[in-house]
């Protein structure tokens, strides 16, 4: 079947897109489109159906297209062509219209969906905004407020929701789209109904003040930090209040390209696919089959096991969580029944709904009970022998074939696979704090473990939300092993003349989600701690890289759950403030170092913390450790709140430059000490060779 193809159907004529896997607007469907809409402008037709083969109507414009020279016709002029037909055309939606797929829809005259279909505008998760009118004709259609959410956020709403708000005109609960939507043509056709333009819709100004806007400007100055896109969205949005429909569409076009050509949306476009490689296991056959995983067990009630227990029964897959006695086992099903509370009082969930999830999580003490489950993921306490223990328990009562996975943060794999006569079936599945919202899952390969094994950990993470990403074995698999030294800097500039707010406001100011020793208090700073006691004096380095985090645990300042860390917290709104004590000890253990304190540059805290990542996630893709320099972008970006406008630590390098990159490393060795900043080899050579880390391949 050729990619669009045209037909008539009586006196409807039916142009169908065949553009797998998501018909996305290649220059091709736009063509196709363009063609079959002229042709059916002179048949016998008296409306035009516009529909969609396989999963869903069109997903958007063609992402890969995006950066090479544009080839004609251009979308803007084929919805032109589409909206100035002078016979009905109608849009058939189902799956998920997106973009440039839901531009096409609104540049229409009409629209019907199924009741599962979806549509958005994600535009501005690529870094851009929609370019092909979009922001024009939502508001007329939907109101100001309401397209400033939508295209703002960039989340799609379901069918009803868009019924609602007028995107949409009929949805159909279920039977077949094509059939119903021609029926819908040929009774728009008796009726005699308008040819709707969206164009012609005035929006009036009252509804929509310019104090409007510059709310939304301030809120998203803050929610989308440093971020173009959803800028120049408020001020298309403006000018579709402002201006006539065509002047809004030529701003439309400008602030588009304008965000098309700059570095963060090519950063966001990056990570779009990034996120999709990730997925794939090198050398793993697509056809390797998958075990199915219909339930399962998990060990230790804490922080991680709980929210780990959440993703599964959001999911729909019934939990058993094992404790150590029946106290520890009701404190850890309390809190996932409170953070449940807590989502249903935000709104996000219906008490029904949070009933029925909650009644999948089961609790027991007794390993018996884990005897038929699928697979298991371990999180008790972060001890090697302790994880051992458990492995040979789980080895003696869990069924052949069940998966058993461990949600270590260092501890070595093989060594816990060792612990069981079937390594093949054990493997890391590491989550990240909070983990029924952290999106990032690094899906640990041990020496022995079964492709099968990697193949279903891959698909499980997709079926509970989770992004997953290959990770071999070695200390803090991929993100963790890289933190470490993004942590030995922070603790350095801290010591050597920064306050703990210079570095993290640094280190916000840039982009990052939160400074690094904020996060320290959010984490607990006794985790780091009791990490460090089980470490012998060379594998904790330098004293100087602990020697304040040290104290301020012994002080008894352990973080937000102890009011005080790095800063001082209010007990009631966790507002932090600066804490003179804390300089006191920096000062002190300065002095008790031999460190000079001076002044910093905010450039110098951002370049330390960052290249010292950019290195060391050199040496994991040298290592093989990751598969792809985008594989640890995605880590650190779903992972670590790197922000995504500069596309993870490695897009980030290669968009600099490497030899950029490393002559700034090599100046870092020869001021700092090459015990810390020898420059990676890799790093080394790509630079002298003009490469990238994204081009590079082991
Ligand atoms: N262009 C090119 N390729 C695309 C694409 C697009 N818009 N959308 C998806 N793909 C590719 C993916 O890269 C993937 O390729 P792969 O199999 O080789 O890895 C394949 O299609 C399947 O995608 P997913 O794995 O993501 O499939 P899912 O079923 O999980 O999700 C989806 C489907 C919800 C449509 C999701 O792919 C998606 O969100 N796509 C992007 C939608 C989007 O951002 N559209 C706006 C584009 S920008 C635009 O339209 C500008 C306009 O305003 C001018
Ligand atoms: P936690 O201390 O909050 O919870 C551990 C739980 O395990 C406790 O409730 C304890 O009673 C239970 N437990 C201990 N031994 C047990 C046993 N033998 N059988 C059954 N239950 C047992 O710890 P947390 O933070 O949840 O960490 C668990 C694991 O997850 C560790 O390996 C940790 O490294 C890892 N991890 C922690 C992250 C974090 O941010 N807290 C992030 C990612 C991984």
């Amino acid at each position: 079947m050729s990619i669009v193809s045209y037909e008539l159907n009586g006196d409807i004529g039916i142009v169908r897109i065949n553009n797998p896997p998501v018909n996305a607007l290649s220059h091709q469907v736009r063509k196709g489109i363009t063609e079959a809409i002229e042709a059916a402008g002179t048949d016998t037709s008296r409306a035009i159906v516009l529909a969609c083969e396989g999963r869903t109507f069109i997903a958007g414009a063609d992402i890969t297209e995006f950066g090479k020279p544009p080839q004609s016709s251009s979308l803007p002029d084929m919805l032109l062509a589409i909206e100035a037909s002078a016979k009905p055309v109608i849009a058939a939606l189902h799956g998920t219209a997106l973009g440039g797929g839901f531009e096409t829809a609104l540049a229409c005259h009409y629209r019907c969906a199924m009741a599962t279909a979806r549509v958005g505008l994600p535009e501005v998760k690529l870094g851009l905004l929609p370019g092909a009118g979009g922001t024009q004709r939502v508001p007329r259609l939907a109101g100001v407020e309401a397209a400033l959410d939508l295209i703002t956020g960039g989340n799609p709403l379901p069918a009803d929701t868009a019924t609602r708000l007028g995107l949409v005109d009929r949805v159909f609960a279920d039977g077949d789209l094509l059939a119903q939507a021609i029926d819908y043509a040929r009774e728009l056709v008796a009726e005699d109904a308008p040819l709707k333009r969206v164009r012609d819709i005035n929006i009036d100004p009252q509804t929509a003040p310019a104090e409007l806007f510059e709310g939304y400007r301030k809120k998203l100055a803050k929610r989308a930090r440093g971020q173009l896109a959803p800028q120049h969205i408020v001020s298309c949005i403006e000018a579709a209040v402002t201006q006539p429909m065509d002047a809004g569409l030529q701003t439309e076009r400008q602030l588009f390209i304008e965000c098309m050509q700059s570095p963060q949306s090519a950063a966001m476009r990056h990570l779009f696919f990034a996120e999709r490689e990730a997925a794939k296991v090198r050398g793993l056959d697509r056809d390797t089959p998958v075990r199915g995983i219909r339930t399962v067990g998990i060990i230790g009630g804490g922080t991680m096991g709980g929210g780990i227990a959440m993703n599964f029964a959001n999911a729909g897959i019934p939990v058993t969580l094992l404790e150590l006695d029946d106290d520890a086992l009701q404190r850890g099903l309390g809190i996932i029944a409170k953070n449940y509370a807590t989502t249903v009082k935000k709104g996000k969930l219906t008490e029904a709904e949070s009933g029925r999830r909650q009644s999948l999580i089961g609790g027991s003490t007794d390993y018996r009970d884990l005897a038929e489950v699928d697979l298991v993921i371990e999180a008790v306490f972060e001890n090697l022998d302790i994880k051992k223990q458990v492995f040979t328990k789980l080895d003696t009562v869990c069924k052949p074939g069940a998966i058993l996975a461990t949600n270590t943060s260092y501890q070595n794999v093989d060594a816990i696979a060792a612990a069981t006569a079937r390594p093949q079936d054990v493997i890391g599945l590491h989550f990240f704090s909070p983990a029924n919202i952290m999106k990032l899952l690094e899906v640990v390969r041990a020496e022995k473990t079964a492709a099968t094994v990697i193949a279903t950990a891959m698909k499980l993470a997709k079926t509970i939300g989770k992004i997953p990403v290959l990770s071999g074995v070695c200390y803090g698999f991929i993100g963790n092993r890289m933190l470490r030294y993004y942590g030995r800097e922070a603790q350095l500039c801290l010591l050597e003349g920064c306050t703990p707010e210079q570095i993290d406001t640094a280190m916000q100011n840039w982009g990052m989600a939160m400074g690094p020793l904020a996060v320290g208090d959010l984490a607990g700073l006794d985790i780091g701690y009791k990490a460090r006691q089980g470490l012998s004096e060379a594998e904790k380095g330098d004293p100087k890289t602990y020697a304040v985090a040290d104290m301020l645990v012994e002080m008894g300042r352990l973080g937000q759950k102890s009011g005080a860390g790095y800063y001082q917290y209010d007990p009631e709104t966790r507002a932090r403030t600066p804490d003179p004590a804390v300089l006191e000890v920096v000062e002190q253990q300065a002095a008790k170092h031999g460190v000079k304190r001076r002044l910093f540059e905010d450039e110098e805290i951002v370049n330390r913390l960052i290249f010292a990542l950019v290195n060391e996630g050199a040496k994991i893709l040298e290592e093989g450790i990751a598969q792809r320099a985008g594989d640890i972008d995605v880590v650190y970006v779903y992972g670590y709140g790197f922000p995504a406008a500069r596309g993870g630590p490695m897009h980030y390098a290669d968009s600099l430059g490497l030899k950029q990159v490393y002559e700034t490393v090599c100046k870092f060795r020869d001021q700092y000490g090459a015990e810390n900043w020898e420059p990676a080899p890799l790093l080394e050579r790509l630079a002298g060779e003009g490469g990238t880390f994204a081009a590079w391949q082991k």
